[in-house]
């Protein structure tokens, strides 16, 4: 089951601590939200799902985490400056602007007005102040991809590597665009994490390996609880391709707002690494490489056997973190009949997935004993390094299920009176509601397996 609006997504989201407007107190900015407690912790997971996936799993991917500020020669000769922009046009009637591709008509979403300017290109990178002289001529860019610091990093990851063809460089992290109409909550954002592989492959072996990189993306998202059935494939036409791209692929879902991109797995070819390079002659290589570039790398690399130097293709699986986070909250928001005939809210996260792990919970807030017992549990269960073990020290069980239902806390474990007797806790699967009795000394086993 999903939600039946992204508002019932947002108020969850706000109620329990996932996501908040920033500087909400003064008023909020548009387009940029914080992650909450909760929030953190389940974007934290996603992320770790995908490194895990991308660099531990794998033999042929290396990690990176590069700076967000951008030399604007970067993103010069990587083609944003010219052509990282939407079409824009202004209402001359109560001049607000939109996206040109946006408008469901041509009229003003606003006050109706068809009196509208010819849509212009409108850059979406962000811009800041170098240093402490600010005259416009020390700046640099907000990476709008984290891409770029890939592939300028793409020899200094070769000599300390000694890798070869076919090898991948991850990287996760923030990136910014100035978008023209952020909205529906966290899909469209100025402030987005990203998380991106740049795959670099043999010229000639490209078109496979972008038809493995869609066929990994759709199980992986199928592990995070979004299942295949549920994805569509979507071969973006040769007109919208972004400058860059040979061929790209959009993973689409159906968010609560509509059917959107979640994740873009392009065939890049050898346009990032040739614009980045300058001295091209002693290359065998088939980029069509800026002519000016002011790069003195040589971001190639050379075949052990053949001695043959390669401008080695690139296949990028590009996925948002903060879209990946709506997909995988929309896709686990349940509202289950009981049969009482009350409704019971549940979060079906994949448990590798929930903010918290387990909930030990004392039957009774004022008891010593039994809160010592509890602190003890959470503070053992902590030690596994599973993830957040949460003491829950309300007093109020039936409340306190509600709320670990509808956080997605896959176990609930009650320490009571009986646990004072016979070293036994009752431990709730969130899923089954079931409730089973087992020896304290079972308990670490118990969840590590639930967990595996
Ligand atoms: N390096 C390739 C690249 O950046 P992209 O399709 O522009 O490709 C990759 O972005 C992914 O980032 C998208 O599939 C989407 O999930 C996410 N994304 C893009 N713009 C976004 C925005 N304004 N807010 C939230 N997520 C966004």
């Amino acid at each position: 089951m999903t939600a039946k609006s992204m508002e019932e997504l947002t108020s969850l989201c706000k109620r329990r601590g996932f996501i908040y407007q920033t500087n909400e107190i003064y008023g909020g900015l548009q387009g940029l939200f914080d992650y909450g407690p909760l929030g953190v912790e389940l974007k934290n997971n996603l992320k770790q799902a995908w490194w895990k996936s991308m660099v531990y799993d794998r033999d042929d991917v290396e990690g990176l985490d590069a700076a967000i500020l951008t030399s604007p020669a970067v993103l010069k000769y990587s083609g944003h400056e010219e052509t990282f922009s939407d079409p824009l046009v202004d209402c001359r009637s109560c001049n607000s602007r939109w996206r040109a591709d946006h408008l469901e008509e041509s009229k003003c979403p606003s006050c109706g007005s068809k009196d509208l300017t010819e849509p212009r290109p409108f850059n979406l990178m962000f811009k800041t102040n170098v240093g402490p002289i600010d005259d416009g001529t020390s700046f640099a860019y907000l990476r709008p991809e984290t891409a770029q610091q890939t592939f300028t990093n793409f020899k200094n990851v070769l000599d300390s590597t000694s890798r070869s063809l076919p090898f991948g460089i991850a990287q996760m992290g923030k990136a910014f665009r100035n978008e023209v109409t952020p909205r529906n909550f966290i899909f469209r954002v100025r402030e987005m994490e990203l998380m991106e592989l740049e795959f670099f492959v043999e010229p000639g072996t490209d078109e496979e390996w972008h038809q493995f990189w869609i066929k990994n993306r759709l199980e992986w998202w199928s592990k995070q609880g979004v299942p295949e059935k549920r994805l569509d494939l979507y071969d973006v036409p040769a007109k919208e391709l972004a400058h860059y791209s040979k061929s790209t692929t959009d993973i689409m879902y159906k968010f609560p707002h509509g059917i959107e991109e979640l994740e873009g797995i392009a065939n890049r070819t050898d346009f990032d690494l040739g614009s980045h390079t300058k001295n091209q002659s002693d290359l065998s290589i088939t980029a069509k490489v800026l002519k000016n570039s002011s790069s003195n790398a040589k971001l190639a690399i050379q075949d052990r056997e053949t001695k043959r130097w390669v401008v080695p293709y690139v296949i990028e699986p590009a996925a948002g973190v903060d879209r990946g986070f709506l997909a995988v909250l929309n896709e686990a928001y349940t509202i289950q009949k009981l049969e009482n005939g009350k409704e019971r809210t549940v979060l079906s996260l994949k448990p590798h997935l929930s903010p918290i792990k387990a909930a030990v919970i004392p039957l009774k807030k004022n008891n010593e004993e039994l809160v010592l017992a509890a602190k003890n549990l959470k503070k053992e269960l902590q030690g596994l390094s599973l993830g957040r073990i949460l003491l829950e020290n309300s007093g109020n069980i039936g409340k306190s299920y509600r709320r670990h239902d509808e956080v997605g806390t896959p176990l609930c474990i009650t320490v009571d009176f009986q646990t004072l007797e016979d070293q036994t806790v009752t431990i709730r699967n969130r899923d089954s509601m079931d409730q089973e009795r087992v020896h304290l000394e079972e308990a670490s086993p118990y969840l590590q397996e639930y967990l595996r």
